[in-house]
């Protein structure tokens, strides 16, 4: 049987994003088909619709997703109809060279549906991220679906699928932030306030959030900033010296993912500190740096996909946070709409009016 339902397409560069009748099939041998309840509106999902990712138009956006199991095919063990599950993209092979080596957080040939989603002419969909819902029902790969406590509203257990999860696994999984340590964190959108979040689980004392948006700032502080810096107006990389006895953090997170944020993570980080890029350049993007200061500055850059999370142990882990009263999910949703209104979330994102605005179905 083949689904007719309501999806948000992005049908070519820059163009606005349209709600389509989509088809989505029955699983097949290792899918699931999952009702989706909440999805929320992430950067990335821009990123798409503008050509930054790639040119797979047309695209079926949405990918920060909590859902119920409607389907299962044939072959799936531990998933049924009914469970309550976080989409994730990163479903891990078991099989690759990450994977062997026990590094499956880099697993380097992920799973997805092997069926296509399509449009009514049988144009097939490309998936945000091997996902695609912002639409009423969607087809993953069963490794795709993470099993969390159903006490868990959807509207906060969708961003553990992308934004949250990217930026608390960015300062505590990329980063490696402990107790004690200073920690700066460039761009206080969703996945910004997420390292601050995570930063501050971690045991950070000193955490230094940095916008250009003074709306951005105060809502930082909410996430647990001790301090704020106002890019606009101040010195980024003299002011984070400054707040940290002159020296630079331990470890200064890149969330906005440009040259100039990327130029004052590196320079604002103390000697044999950590830079940790989690925003996402596009590929015009390039950086020079003097190749002296990367050897003399010493210690690590790294660049933190999915905040180097494995989505059955990272998920649960931080439902229970939420569920014991430590990780405040609900902060982040500033606003719940509804499937036709993705195109004026971006905007709202774009002019830096929300964190996060979450698809509710
Ligand atoms: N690595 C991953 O796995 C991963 C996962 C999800 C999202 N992302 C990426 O993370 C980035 C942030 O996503 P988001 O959803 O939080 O976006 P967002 O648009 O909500 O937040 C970006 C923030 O950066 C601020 N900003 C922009 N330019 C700045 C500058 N020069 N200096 C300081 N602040 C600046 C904006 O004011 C805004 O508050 C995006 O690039 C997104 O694609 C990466
Ligand atoms: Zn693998
Ligand atoms: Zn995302």
């Amino acid at each position: 049987m083949v689904h007719a339902v309501n999806g948000v397409v992005a049908a070519g560069r820059g163009a606005e994003v349209s709600v389509e009748t989509i088809l989505v099939p029955d699983p097949g041998p290792g899918e699931a088909l999952v009702k989706v309840l909440a999805c929320g509106v992430c950067h990335t999902d821009l990123h798409y619709r503008e050509g930054g990712i790639n040119d797979e138009f047309p695209f079926l956006l949405g990918h920060e997703a909590a859902g119920v199991v409607e389907a299962v095919g044939d072959g799936v063990t531990g998933l049924e109809p009914g469970d309550f599950v976080v989409l994730n993209w990163r479903a891990v092979c078991g099989a690759c060279r990450a994977c062997k080596r026990g590094r499956p957080w880099y697993c380097f040939d992920t799973h997805n549906a092997a069926q296509p989603m399509t449009l009514k002419d049988g144009t097939p969909l490309s998936p945000a991220l091997g996902i695609g819902a912002f639409a009423e029902k969607t087809l993953v790969h069963s490794g795709q679906c993470t099993k969390v406590d159903p006490r868990t509203p959807p509207e906060v257990a969708g961003l553990l699928g992308c934004g949250v999860m990217a930026g608390i696994g960015a300062a505590i999984n990329t980063g490696a932030v402990g107790r004690g340590d200073s920690v700066a964190v460039l761009g206080c959108g969703g996945v910004g306030d997420a390292a601050i979040a995570g930063a501050r689980l971690a045991g950070a004392d000193t955490v230094i959030a940095v916008d250009l948006d003074r709306r951005k700032l105060e809502w930082a502080e909410r996430f647990g900033a001790t301090h704020t810096v106002d890019a606009r107006t101040q010195d980024v990389i003299e002011s984070i010296r400054e707040l940290t006895g002159g020296h630079g953090a331990d470890v200064v997170i890149d969330a906005v993912g440009r040259p100039e944020t990327f130029r004052q993570a590196f320079y604002a980080r103390d000697l044999a500190g950590t830079v940790v890029l989690v925003g996402v350049p596009t590929p015009d993007m390039t950086i020079d740096l003097p190749l002296i200061d990367v050897f003399g500055r010493g210690g690590a850059v790294k660049s933190s996909w999915y905040g180097d999370c494995l989505p059955s142990r990272d998920f649960p882990m931080l439902v229970d946070l939420y569920l014991q009263g430590r990780l405040d999910l609900g902060a982040f949703v500033t606003e719940t709409i509804g499937i036709g209104d993705v195109e004026r979330a971006f905007e709202d994102m774009h002019d830096g009016r929300v964190l996060r605005s979450v698809v509710v179905l």
